[in-house]
């Protein structure tokens, strides 16, 4: 997670590419995770670096009263 204010300058996808040589390094065969599906930029980001859309749970979160479906996403590594 990035201070707003950093936002937009290539970090995120810096700090990606850190995690996927990290997990490389110990060998790990994929990475998981779960972004809400009204994050834009998180999704962009992720489908940039390579990873799916491998599912969808619906309604996993209440937030201000709405609603929010969570992507599940991940990527093999080898
Ligand atoms: C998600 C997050 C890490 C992205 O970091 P960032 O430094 O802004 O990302 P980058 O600058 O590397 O941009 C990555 C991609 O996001 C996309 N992007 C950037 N701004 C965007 C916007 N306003 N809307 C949609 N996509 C956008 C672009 O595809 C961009 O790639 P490109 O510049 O090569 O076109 C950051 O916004 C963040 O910390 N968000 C809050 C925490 C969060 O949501 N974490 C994910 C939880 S699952």
């Amino acid at each position: 997670m990035l201070l707003k204010a950093y936002y937009g300058q290539g970090l995120g996808t810096r700090l990606m590419a850190l995690l996927e040589e990290w997990a490389r390094a110990k060998r790990l065969h994929r990475i998981f995770g779960e972004v809400r599906h009204k994050n834009y930029r998180a999704i962009a980001l992720y489908l940039k670096c390579g990873f799916e859309i491998e599912g969808i749970a619906r309604d996993a979160a209440c937030i201000d009263g709405e609603w929010h479906h969570e992507y599940h996403i991940s990527k093999i590594l080898n």
